[in-house]
């Protein structure tokens, strides 16, 4: 996507083996580049989020396990490198994933030449990912379109955390949908969940909507289901992180609440995800392991005072424990349907076979199956 003028994906390798990324925890005051050197510095960037959203967290563990084979190959420190990365986000799928196909594209390799496969697989997985986001901006395109034609006023599309270009290698999941609707000249509007504790809503969904020109209002996290009582939300599209193979999908907490408030509605809900992100091996999402982060994201607050200089304050009483649980599972029952790079379907197992028929199905689905 663009910044300035500028066509940026939010991760490349540079001419020296180093992998450039965005530093999002700059965003939106500072738009800076971070170059990671090393498999500690890959593993770094994703716990610290300065890269974040499932499909980059992907994306830069692929790249990490390339860094880290370009100073020892062998297959116990490549062993090592992955375990490492694993450990950095526990919720996002397309992590788990992104490892085990670089595990599997380098396992045949000579150990001389695996640095070298490691970054073509990487570069491969990247293109993979931006076209696989693309494609989903098409299928969600008409879902838009659609809304539109029965419309007199822009399409109203509320979001929950940045599932955009910034959480993926390009384009987004989420936003997708919402940036080829822009780009084909239908008139959209996004309400833009703020999503604290770390405002990636406002801070960076809104910084990407604002460097594409699409018209947005940032909104305090609670206003969605106000607003979808007086019929000024027409969709909610969301992200995930990771979606069980009968359609239950994780994503940033705060989810399920827009859900259940867009049932309340009759609102259609919407999750946009790539196949990267579907755990086959899962079918409930109680299973889904949740992330918990410090809890100084909940009791402090960062942002920048008029001097320009960047500040974090303290909103929470010094003696108050928080609990900063980062994401939350919506049922299948309150998803009106995914959509992924291969069309639109139901949330269900039939739903998600009907797309992907080629995947395993989970061992606990199939001996339930007559
Ligand atoms: O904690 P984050 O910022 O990595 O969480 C990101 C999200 O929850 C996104 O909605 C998710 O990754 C969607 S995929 C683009």
């Amino acid at each position: 996507m663009r910044v300035s003028g500028a066509h940026y994906r939010t991760i490349w390798p540079t001419s020296t083996g180093a992998v450039r990324v965005i530093d999002q925890s700059r965003l939106p005051f500072e738009f800076t580049t971070v170059d990671l050197e090393t498999l500690d510095d890959a593993a770094s960037a994703i716990r610290a989020m300065v890269v974040r959203g499932a499909p980059l967290i992907g994306a830069t563990a692929a790249y990490g396990l390339a860094l880290a084979a370009r100073r020892d190959a062998s297959d116990a420190r490549l062993d090592e490198a992955a375990q490492t990365l694993q450990a950095t986000r526990p919720t996002a799928h397309n992590l788990v994933w992104a490892l085990e196909r670089m595990r599997r594209a380098l396992a045949a390799v000579p150990e001389a030449e695996r640095a070298e496969a490691a970054y073509a697989e990487a570069a491969r997985l990247c293109d993979e990912d931006a076209e696989r986001c693309r494609s989903i901006g098409l299928e969600g395109l008409e879902l838009i379109r659609r809304r539109a034609e029965s419309a007199a006023r822009p399409v109203n599309v509320l979001t929950h955390c940045n599932a955009g270009w910034l959480a993926c290698v390009d384009w987004g999941t989420a936003l997708a949908p919402v940036y080829a609707a822009h780009d084909a000249g239908i008139a959209v509007h996004v309400w833009v969940d703020e999503t604290r504790p770390r405002n990636q809503g406002a801070a960076l969904t809104a910084f990407e909507l604002a460097a594409h020109g699409v018209p947005h209002t940032v909104i305090a996290d609670n206003l969605g289901g106000h607003l979808m009582q007086r019929g000024r939300v027409d969709l909610v599209i969301v992200g995930s992180d990771r979606t069980t193979a009968a359609g239950d999908v994780c994503n940033k907490v705060g989810t399920y609440l827009k859900a259940l408030a867009a049932r309340d509605n009759d609102v259609p809900f919407y999750a946009a995800l790539p196949a990267s992100t579907i755990d086959w091996t899962l079918d409930r999402g109680e299973d889904i392991p949740i992330e918990e982060r410090p809890a100084v994201e909940l009791t402090h607050v960062t942002g920048r005072t008029a001097g320009g200089a960047t500040e974090t304050v303290r909103v929470v009483p010094e003696t108050s424990p928080a609990l900063n649980l980062a994401f939350d599972v919506t049922p299948a029952r309150l998803v009106t349907a995914l959509i992924t790079e291969r069309g639109i379907c139901a949330a269900s197992r039939t739903g998600l076979r009907s797309l992907y028929p080629d995947r395993p199905m989970p061992r606990s689905i199939a001996a339930a199956r007559p």
